[in-house]
Formats: structure tokens, sequence, C-alpha cells
């Protein structure tokens, strides 16, 4: 069985002390599963701070975006070198905010996925269609193009090691969840397309997250799916009580 993994994406919420109470609260608590993995995607100044804090525990830390060289006149930005360098060990790559927002596109996506093998970070690679999209009944179309362009150039080897996050865009925050069965028609062409680009033994290892108003009160029916192998979440993580019920509910067999 494929290991679950519940990535909370804080964006760009809570103070220092907001981020530090939070992560003391929960890293005991988080179950040492087979079963399931949990990561916290804090804000890039608290990286490092919560890396440490969290040393030992099974609690993740991941940023929520990166450069994609080891260094240079790139005012503002973080590099792999620089994560790896304070015990990151996930990063979010071409989350649809990035991609509206701070001009990211199926390239710099791709070249970002290529420099997180390089420095041995697991990357969550973002995809998902607008609500015009899905309208217009080019979802899946969509999707799989997105997953084609971001792991061009990337071995077999790798890709097994990714994991892929479907995020429809109209779900994000609005509180409107893609039903379960949707969610799980989107992640298994994905699935199909992993298999398509490598072979089935890589498609049947890498792991698709459903995000987009995930909460404790439906990510068990989502978890229930096939090809559902956790959930990358936004509100819902940002309190303790509820990160940990959908930790628990990725716990479960
Ligand atoms: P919400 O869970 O707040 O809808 O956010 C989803 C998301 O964008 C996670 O990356």
């Amino acid at each position: 069985m494929r290991k679950r993994i519940i990535a909370g994406n804080w964006k760009m919420y809570k103070t220092v002390e907001e981020a530090k109470s939070f992560v003391e609260e929960v890293k005991g608590l988080v179950p040492v599963s087979d079963n399931v993995e949990a990561v916290i995607c804090p804000p890039a100044l608290y990286l490092s701070e919560l890396a440490q804090l969290t040393k030992g525990s099974a609690l993740g830390i991941g940023a929520q975006t990166m450069h994609d060289v080891k260094e240079g006149a790139f005012t503002g930005e973080v590099s792999p070198a620089m994560l790896v360098g304070i015990d990151v060990g996930y990063v979010i790559l071409g989350h649809s905010e990035r991609r509206q927002y701070f001009n990211e596109t199926d390239e710099t996506v791709n070249s970002k996925v290529h420099a997180a093998f390089e420095y041995n970070l697991t990357p969550l690679v973002c995809v998902g269609e607008t609500l015009e999209e899905r309208e217009a009944g080019q979802t899946v179309e969509l999707v799989a193009a997105q997953v084609t362009k971001a792991f061009a150039g990337i071995s077999a080897a790798q890709a097994e090691q990714a994991v892929i996050a479907y995020e429809p865009i109209w779900a994000i925050g609005t509180g409107k969840t893609a039903t379960a069965q949707d969610a799980n028609e989107v992640c298994g062409a994905i699935r199909a397309t992993v298999s398509e680009l490598y072979s089935e033994t890589v498609a049947e290892a890498i792991r698709i997250q459903y995000g987009g108003s995930v909460k404790p009160d439906n990510i068990e029916e989502l978890l229930s799916m096939e090809h559902i192998d956790g959930a990358l979440v936004g509100g819902a993580s940002l309190e303790p009580a509820s990160f940990l019920k959908l930790v628990e509910a990725g716990a479960h067999e």
C-alpha cells in the first residue's frame, strides 16, 4: 500500500509564536505509522526554527516554494541548497497561487522539480484546473498536460519518489470540495498519465494527494478512494486539533 501523505500548507498565515506553539503541541501527537506521513509547510521565515523543533519527531517540514538554482543574484528568493541546509525535507512546487500571482509556468515548475531531486527534497507537485476549464470539459486533458510538463526529463526512479497534488482551483479556499468520485477520477487520470510516461510500477508507487477545502468531516471519504493517497490542506491545517484529525484519518487502515 502507498503511504499516505497529509500536508498542511499554511500559506502566508501565523505569527512566529503561533507557528512555534502549533508545532510544540502537535509534534508529539503525530502517530508514527506505516500508513501516513505528516508534513507542515510554514512561511519560509519559520522553516529553520520549525525544522529544529521537529527533529526526531514524526512531523516533517516543507517549504511552500523555492528557486531552481543553488545560489545567485535573485533578490528575495530561497534556494534548494538553503532548504536542505536547514533540514527541510519537502517542497510544494507549482501551487496554483504561485502560478496565478507569481508567474510560475509549467516550465519553471519542471526546472524546480529537477532541482528538488538534485537536492533530495521530496516535491509536492501541484496541478489543477480552473472552473472554466472544468465546465468546458478540459480537466483531464489539462491536468495530464501539466503532469507531463512537470515531469519532463525526470527519471522513473525519481518520479516514484514524487508526490502529485491535484488541487482544482475552484475548490481552494472556497468551501467547495470536489466530490470524492470526481477527485478520484482525476487522480486516476493522473496515475494513468504517469503510467504512460513511465510504467505501471511507477504509477503504482507515486502518491497523489487531493487538495481543496479538505476538512476533518470530508477527509475519510476522500481517502477511501482508490487513487487518493493523502491531502494537501490549507485552512483546516491551521488549528492543531483539526490538523491532527486529518492525520489520524490518514493513519487508519
Ligand atoms: P484550502 O484547504 O484552504 O482550500 O486550501 C487548499 C490549498 O491550496 C492547499 O495547498
